[in-house]
């Protein structure tokens, strides 16, 4: 284990397991639909590769990389879009892959500009959920783990942007955050 990690939240193949599993449900609903599955940057990347490597049927590959505005600690509820999808959604069935969905502003925002630019469907697959944080009504159809409401890294989620790397989902020693 990295020397700055507490415990871990999420093994290695614990993490395996759930996206075999998710993989297996997507399959079986989007079989023949021809998903865009949509990540999003940069903490959902290490999770879109695992998960559709489980996914047996066509999906094609997107991403978007939006920031929260916070006033303080707390989001605003407003997103900037620093990266935009490359392609029309018009008409087609949208797959959103994330990493974690805490308070709900992110996803509800991305959620919302898809409606508008015309998607048939818009589900949402999320490694993480903390519902104890929730904000806005959003759920993911396809959830991995719900975890209490601490902070977590690795597996492609940051503090600082360090940690992406680790391939096991872990908190972080208190001496980190106060170095
Ligand atoms: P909302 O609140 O909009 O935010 O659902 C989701 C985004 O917040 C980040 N986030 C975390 N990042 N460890 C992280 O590294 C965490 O425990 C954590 N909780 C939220 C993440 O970027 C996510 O997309
Ligand atoms: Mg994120």
């Amino acid at each position: 284990m990295h020397n700055d990690i507490k415990s871990t939240v999420l093994t290695s193949e614990q993490i395996q397991e759930t996206c075999k599993r998710l993989g297996q449900e997507i399959t079986k609903d989007y079989d023949g639909k021809n998903p865009l599955c949509i990540g999003i940057l940069k903490g959902s990347i290490l999770f879109m590769a695992d998960l559709i490597k489980n996914i047996d049927t066509h999906v094609e590959l997107e991403f978007m990389d939006v920031s929260s505005y916070h006033g303080g600690t707390e989001s605003t509820g407003e997103v900037k879009i620093l990266k935009d999808l490359d392609v029309s959604v018009e008409g087609r069935d949208l797959i959103i892959i994330e990493d974690i969905l805490e308070t709900g502003t992110t996803l509800n925002a991305i959620v919302d500009l898809l409606k508008y630019r015309k998607a048939k469907s818009i589900e949402i697959v999320t490694l993480l959920d903390k519902p104890m944080r929730r904000k806005v009504e959003i759920e993911a159809k396809y959830v991995g783990e719900k975890i209490p409401d601490e902070f977590v890294v690795g597996y492609g989620l940051d503090y600082q942007e360090r940690y992406r790397n680790l391939p096991y989902i872990g908190l972080l020693k208190e001496e980190v955050y106060t170095k």
